[in-house]
């Protein structure tokens, strides 16, 4: 019988690509989203590729009674993968209390049904933005983590706290959070990827916008870092390879590998790539001129940040392989599909 694997958020941008990959994997998904940031068509996109449409069920996470029924209505969830949260840094700062609200009300829910329904396995998501602006680089899962900057980074910060704490107070429980660094691109079929809502906030949807007409340039915030050719450096990592270690480490929790209950992973490529080389390599991937221009640096912004991946290399065995220019080129792909999707 095929394991069941409820996946919060899994409508949404990373959330999606790793119901593909759970899906591919022999997993049976439900999907739980109150499509705050993602749409219903998403599904049709899953079936799409792999031709299973999953279970989904519309429902926030903060509402516990609704979130029992639905742990009520699927016996035998085996894990949890928790995507759902609202994510937008600067959003954060403006709507602390929505953002404390929504990213911490619905994983202690997520955990109390845990407990209620003996769902033994969470992966969490959390992210780089935990480590701030490291001491040292590459960055390893025992650098200390430095105070957040925004109450987005918080949320992450004490989520993580929260399940540590949780999952030493309940015996059986296990979880592991992965730490995100900068997830890019979109599924090879370009059936799935991140919705453009507004203007982009990230650097490879606002050159692919800049380059298919609907922004004028790329602004490039600072050149004048501490780094070799002055632009900012981070660890890009495809969204599919990073959707693979999630079925990796639900494959590690549900095997009972881990000698700790509670694990963390970076989840990176431990490559560190300036604007500069982003642009360059997106340029020769896609046969396309990025025009791009100097702005001063962006207000929050370090120089540089990439992972040390040792760990999620040998523990998860996992390892992002794909090259960037195809990584490139499937965002690119992405922006043509849904601007034609979009113009219809
Ligand atoms: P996303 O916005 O595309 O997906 C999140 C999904 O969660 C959306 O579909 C949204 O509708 C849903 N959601 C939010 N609050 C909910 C609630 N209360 N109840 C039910 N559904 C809810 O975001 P994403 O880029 O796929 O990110 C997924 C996770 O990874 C988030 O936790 C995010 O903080 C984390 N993360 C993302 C990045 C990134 O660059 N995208 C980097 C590091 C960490
Ligand atoms: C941002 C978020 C972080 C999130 C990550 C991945 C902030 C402060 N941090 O990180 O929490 O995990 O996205 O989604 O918002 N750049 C430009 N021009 C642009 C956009 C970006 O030059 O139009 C540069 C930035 O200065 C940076 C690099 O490109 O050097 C990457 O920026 P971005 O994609 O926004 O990611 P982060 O800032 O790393």
């Amino acid at each position: 019988m095929q394991k069941k694997i409820l996946v919060t958020g899994g409508t949404g941008y990373i959330g999606s690509h790793t119901v593909v990959e759970l899906q591919e994997n022999g997993y049976e998904t439900i999907i739980v989203d109150n499509l705050s940031n993602s749409q219903i068509e998403v599904l049709d996109g899953i079936a799409g590729i792999t031709g299973i449409r999953p279970s989904f069920e519309n429902l926030d996470l903060c509402d516990l009674e609704k979130l029992r029924d639905c742990c009520h209505s699927y016996s035998g969830i085996k894990a949890i993968v928790h995507f759902a949260a609202l994510k937008a840094v600067g959003e954060s700062v403006e709507k602390p209390l929505e953002y404390y609200s929504n990213n911490l009300v619905s994983l202690m829910n997520l955990l109390q049904v845990m407990q209620e329904f003996n769902i033994p396995c969470l992966v969490f998501s959390s992210s780089c933005t935990v480590y701030g602006q490291p001491d040292r680089l590459p960055v390893t899962e025992d650098t200390p983590v430095k105070p957040a900057s925004s109450p987005y980074g918080n949320t992450k910060q004490i989520s993580e706290e929260i399940i540590r704490d949780t999952v030493a107070a309940v015996s059986g429980l296990k979880a592991i959070s992965l730490r995100y660094f900068n997830p890019i691109g979109a599924h090879r079929s370009a059936l799935i990827g991140e919705l453009p809502l507004g203007t982009p906030l990230n650097l490879i949807p606002y050159i692919t916008q800049t380059v298919i007409g609907v922004r004028d340039h790329l602004r490039v915030f600072g050149n004048d870092y501490d780094t070799p050719d002055g632009s900012g450096i981070r660890d890009y990592i495809y969204v599919v390879d990073l959707a693979r270690a999630h079925v990796k480490a639900i494959e590690r929790l549900l095997e009972d590998k881990g000698e700790q209950a509670y694990e963390v992973f970076n989840l990176g490529t431990g490559k560190g790539l300036s604007v500069f080389e982003i642009v360059k390599t997106f340029e020769k991937a896609t046969g396309q001129q990025v025009h791009y221009k100097i702005y001063p640096r962006r207000p929050g912004d370090i120089a540089r940040v990439y992972a040390d991946t040792t760990l999620a290399n040998k523990v998860l065995g996992w390892k992002a392989g794909t090259p960037l220019e195809d990584t490139l080129l499937s965002a690119w792909n992405w922006e043509k599909y849904i601007r034609g999707r979009m113009n219809h």
